[in-house]
């Protein structure tokens, strides 16, 4: 079949009440069009055209990379004007044309297959995908005369009696090129000042087109989102199927409602996930891990049998296997943590490297570090990466023992097997196996406590004497 698709995606979104474009909310991490997009492109079609508004640069930016024309719709004039701007772009195409909303996330690319093969068995002129609606609702309620459709009554249009019609509208249709000329017999609704794509219906039965509405999918699932409360429930819809979908996979959460995870990351089998874990972007976990509560995972990969503690957030790094995590650490993009290594509490790691069984258990921030094998950093250290201009590098070598509270002075390196005293400030390379200390020497000035004590009392009685001072 010689298909192209037209994506509607110029509208205002003004029932969303926000500064962002509608189809740029966010469900479960994507903007609302790239499903609807994606949902598309699986369809192979020869020519993909999207309608967006003059104001396009960050649709367009979400979009890159997909085989998809743009087409410009300068004033949002509804949805049959949304069409007419496509129509521009398919002069001289000569086969059938799917259109569809862009504000409907949920589509799966199998009902839209299915949909195509029943216009093409049918040899409709125009097909509709309807659904059934539970209670009141805003869609185009499918007016038929016995089976024939006759109508789509939009809502605001609709009279008490087509109001209680349950069949209702998906903004999903596929035209024969011909029906295209029709549009410009479309009159302005003068309610909402808008060309609507809805009312080529009855322009249609009136010329003899054949046309079918066929009821395919659930409201659930061509659920077109107009307000923050449909984006919730998608939202929620689509996460529910993803967390059920890992639970098949062997995945145990203790609380899914709570849990988000975006479509693209990945999860082992026997992984335990706490309650308010967020797992991001194209984040690979793997087997047997454990992530406890209230813990943010993004585009990162986290090897077999890790345990994440509480509290922590993890952004575009990389964790290896048995190791561990937490609570309250902080993996900023580019962190490596090695096999077996302990990242513990209240600990910042950023661009470092750091070895396998290496330890830094409190309290620290470890950034642009290189660190090795076997080493133990003490509650406290900071790398000082920053000279206010520029960001310098700390090298650790392996088997290092870095005290408590040290400030290690970048560019520097630590040698294998060194000491460095607690308290130290570190401003030059240490030599392998040595001991570095830099704090002044202690001096213990013996009875000094009493001779301040005994000054304390005369003191005193000097005020009493005095009455006030
Ligand atoms: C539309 C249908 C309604 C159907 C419902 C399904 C019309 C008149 N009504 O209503 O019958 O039940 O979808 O969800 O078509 N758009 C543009 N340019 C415009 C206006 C809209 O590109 O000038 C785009 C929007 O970005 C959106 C789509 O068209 O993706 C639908 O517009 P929307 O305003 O959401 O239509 P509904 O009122 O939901
Ligand atoms: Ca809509």
């Amino acid at each position: 079949m010689n298909l192209s698709t037209v994506i509607l995606a110029a509208g205002l979104g003004t029932r969303m009440k926000s500064s962002t474009p509608k189809l740029l909310h966010l469900v479960c991490g994507n903007p609302i069009i790239k499903y609807v997009v994606d949902a598309v492109a699986a369809l192979k079609a020869d020519k993909n055209i999207i309608v967006v508004g003059s104001d396009n640069k960050e649709i367009r930016a979400a979009l890159t990379g997909y085989p998809f024309t743009f087409a410009i719709q300068k004033k949002q004039k509804g949805t049959a004007d949304a069409l007419k701007a496509a129509v521009r772009k398919l002069e001289n195409f000569d086969g059938t044309i799917l259109v569809l909303n862009g504000d409907t996330p949920l589509i799966d690319p199998s009902t839209l297959q299915k949909f195509l093969k029943i216009h093409s068995r049918n040899k409709e002129d125009i097909s509709i995908i309807s659904f059934m609606v539970e209670g009141s609702n805003s869609y185009g309620r499918i007016i038929r005369d016995g089976k024939r459709v006759r109508a789509i009554i939009e809502d605001r249009d609709a009279d008490k009696e087509q109001k209680k019609i349950k069949e209702v509208n998906s903004g999903i249709y596929v035209i024969k090129n011909h029906i295209l000329k029709l549009l410009s017999e479309i009159k302005m609704n003068r309610e909402k000042g808008e060309y609507q794509l809805t009312d080529i219906i009855d322009i249609a039965v009136k010329k003899g087109c054949r046309i079918a509405a066929h009821i395919l999918g659930n409201e659930t699932e061509l659920t077109g989102i107009n307000t923050r409360e449909e984006l919730y429930k998608a939202g929620h819809y689509l996460s529910n199927k993803i967390v059920t979908g890992w639970m098949n996979k062997g995945v145990s959460f203790i609380d899914k409602t709570s849990v988000f995870i975006h479509p693209e990351a990945e999860i082992g089998m026997d992984t335990i996930i706490y309650p308010n874990v967020h797992i991001e972007g194209k984040t690979i976990i793997g087997n047997d891990c454990v992530i406890y509560p209230n813990t943010r995972i993004a585009n990162s990969i986290i090897g077999n049998s890790v345990v994440i503690k509480d509290s922590t957030i993890i952004e575009s790094s990389t964790i290896k296997d048995k190791a561990t995590v937490g609570p309250f650490a902080h993996l900023r993009p580019g962190s490596v943590i090695g096999s077996f290594s302990q990242i513990g509490n209240f600990v910042e790691i950023k661009k470092a490297v750091v070895g396998d069984g290496t330890k830094a258990s409190h309290l620290s921030y470890l950034g642009d570090a290189e660190i090795g094998k076997g080493v133990n950093i003490g509650a406290g250290t900071i790398t000082c990466n920053y000279d206010g201009e520029v960001k310098h590098k700390t090298v650790i070598e392996d088997n290092a023992f870095i005290g408590s509270d040290t400030q290690l002075i970048a560019p520097v390196k630590v040698g294998k097997g060194a000491y460095v005293g607690a308290g130290s400030t570190i401003t030059e390379d240490v030599p392998p196996l040595s001991l570095a200390v830099s704090r002044t020497a202690q001096v213990n000035i013996e009875n000094w406590a009493l001779r301040k004590h005994k000054k304390g009392e005369s003191n005193k009685l000097k005020n009493k004497k005095g009455g006030h001072e």
